[in-house]
């Protein structure tokens, strides 16, 4: 056991959910960048079950150790060493690439942060590329579940500029750098897994 590594149990509950979309959406992909890999968990699970992507980690320095540990454990040929990246930096020096995913960060980040993820989209992606966002939404039919308005409140009172994004809003970001929203899948626990592209 590489002390390292970091534990997220949400992690283990949500990677097989996720992972039978992936195998959908990213069928035709080959290189994808995960945004706030955070404990590295997902980066080694998806890697492992989709060996024909080439897998790039990235996050800010203090979720690095944890991705480096997995990594190390797992030793996978197509997971990339990670990469330092703040979605509030420049881009990065990646090569184009099919997709980038990013699960449950945007309730986390600044909303600002979802404007330069796909403002980092539209420069980094490959025509046909697409943005696959999973967690929690505010939709605009429906009132949020009770488990989401308490874990909205608790992000809220941690971290003002954090909470659970209306899905409205979210769209209009993706719109205003060209992207639509292809897909919206219904996961457990209340979570989204939403599919954007940017029509050719
Ligand atoms: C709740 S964790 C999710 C980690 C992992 N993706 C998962 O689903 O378990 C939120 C992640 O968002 C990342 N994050 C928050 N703000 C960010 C920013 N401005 N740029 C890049 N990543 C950010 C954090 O560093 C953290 O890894």
């Amino acid at each position: 056991m590489n002390d390292a590594r970091q534990y997220s149990p949400a992690c283990e509950r949500n990677r097989e959910p996720i992972l039978h979309e992936l195998r959908d959406h990213l069928a035709s992909a080959q290189h994808v960048w995960e945004v706030g890999s955070g404990t590295g968990q997902h980066a080694v699970y998806f890697a492992a079950h989709l060996p024909h992507l080439i897998w790039q980690p990235s996050d800010r320095s203090q979720y690095h150790a944890s991705i480096e540990a997995w990594r190390a454990e797992t030793a996978l040929p197509n997971l990339r060493p990670v990469l330092a990246f703040d979605l509030f930096d420049e881009a990065p020096p990646l090569e184009r690439t099919d997709a980038i995913i990013a699960c449950n960060v945007i309730h986390i980040a600044p909303f600002e942060a979802t404007d330069r993820l796909f403002a980092h989209a539209r420069a980094a992606l490959n025509p046909g590329g697409k943005v696959i966002l999973y967690g929690p939404f505010v939709h605009p039919d429906r009132a949020l579940e009770e488990s989401n308005q308490r874990f909205d409140q608790m992000l809220r009172q941690r971290d003002p500029q954090s909470g659970i994004r209306p899905l409205a809003e979210v769209d209009a970001k993706a719109r205003a750098c060209g992207f639509e929203r292809a897909l919206t899948r219904r996961m457990p626990a209340n979570n989204d897994l939403l599919v954007f592209e940017r029509p050719l």
